[in-house]
């Protein structure tokens, strides 16, 4: 089962160039800090972040939910615990941490783009979460200080780092020893659809190679227990988990944003910049996607890797 669909929030068409900036400046935390947060930092982010954040990708990502997308974390979750939320996007995952951690817990959701976080905070404005904080910050060097948190949890962003060992590595220094590091990431390489399409071979070959030169790796789920492990995580527990659209109304969700993403996010920016595509191959692939949105014999899946691991004593 994919993301829950809601119609409603089918993309709009906006124009808007990649937010992604090469340096992000981390702000002091309103939750776990120290004197040393003051200090403006300046953070070198090395890779691109693949996606942008168009209203096609943020909508996307929106539908989201702790249940489509991190239900292996959930049964480890306990009232009262401190809960970062890396990569928060536009926050309704760590929403739905949130409201499992209760009132007692504590969740701060990062990103390094305004543009997700100002969703994010619509978003918990919207469910009345006056307790969540959302913030700007950097994977590879967080605001926070050592175990500042009981889990620490991404979802779908390390496959966009040019060292996700690193992200990881940082997490575990934020999270106190025993406590939790969770990700999940998806897996391109093992996409598996129906009806075969060279517009969608295509698109797929053609993101594979934007998401590596952008500094990602679009195959991530297949080297999630490995990246656990360089990182020195314990008792780690490796899962996958699919997401499926063959509904009609999972059809027309899936393929709808993709024919918007395909010609309006920061992907088909880049591919066209890197000479990957041309705004020719770009409606193609529109078209592709709009020609299997609509057949009723259309079946899409997608893996994910995950990991729920403990970070060790120091
Ligand atoms: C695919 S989105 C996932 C969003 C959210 N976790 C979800 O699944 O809905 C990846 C997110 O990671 C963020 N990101 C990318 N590189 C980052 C970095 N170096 N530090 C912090 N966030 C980063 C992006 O801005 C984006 O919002």
């Amino acid at each position: 089962m994919g993301p829950r669909l809601d119609l409603s929030r089918l993309p709009s068409v906006r124009t808007l160039r990649p937010t992604d900036q090469a340096f992000v400046c981390g702000s002091s935390p309103p939750g776990p800090s120290s004197a040393d947060d003051a200090r403006p930092r300046l953070v070198r982010v090395t890779s691109t972040y693949v996606h942008g954040h168009h209203s096609s990708v943020l909508d996307s990502h929106g539908a989201r939910t702790a249940a489509n997308s991190a239900a292996y974390l959930l049964p480890h979750l306990r009232a009262g615990m401190r809960l970062l939320d890396l990569g928060c996007g536009p926050g309704t995952i760590t929403l739905d941490l949130a409201g499992t951690v209760g009132t007692d817990g504590r969740v701060v959701g990062v990103d390094s783009a305004e543009a997700a976080l100002d969703a994010a905070r619509r978003a918990a404005a919207e469910r009345g979460d006056t307790t969540t904080v959302f913030q700007v910050g950097d994977a590879y060097a967080l605001p926070f200080e050592d175990d500042s948190f009981d889990v620490a949890h991404a979802h779908q962003v390390m496959q966009h780092l040019a060292n996700p060992v690193a992200a990881l590595r940082e997490l575990v220094r934020v999270v106190r020893p025993g406590g939790l590091v969770a990700f999940r990431d998806a897996d391109y390489g093992s996409m598996s659809w129906h009806p075969g399409s060279d517009g969608l071979d295509r698109w797929l070959e053609t993101y594979r190679r934007t998401a590596r030169l952008a500094g990602g790796e679009p195959d991530a789920a297949r080297h999630v227990l490995a990246w656990a492990r360089a990182a020195g995580l314990t008792q780690i527990e490796p899962s996958t988990s699919t997401w499926s659209y063959a509904t009609p109304d999972e059809r027309a969700w899936w393929g709808g944003q993709w024919v918007e993403r395909a010609r309006h996010s920061a992907f088909a920016t880049q591919a066209v910049d890197a000479g990957l595509a041309t705004a020719a191959d770009l409606e193609d692939f529109a078209t592709a996607w709009a020609a299997w949105s609509q057949d009723p014999d259309a079946w899409f899946a997608m893996v994910h890797g995950e990991v729920v691991a403990r970070v060790p004593e120091r």
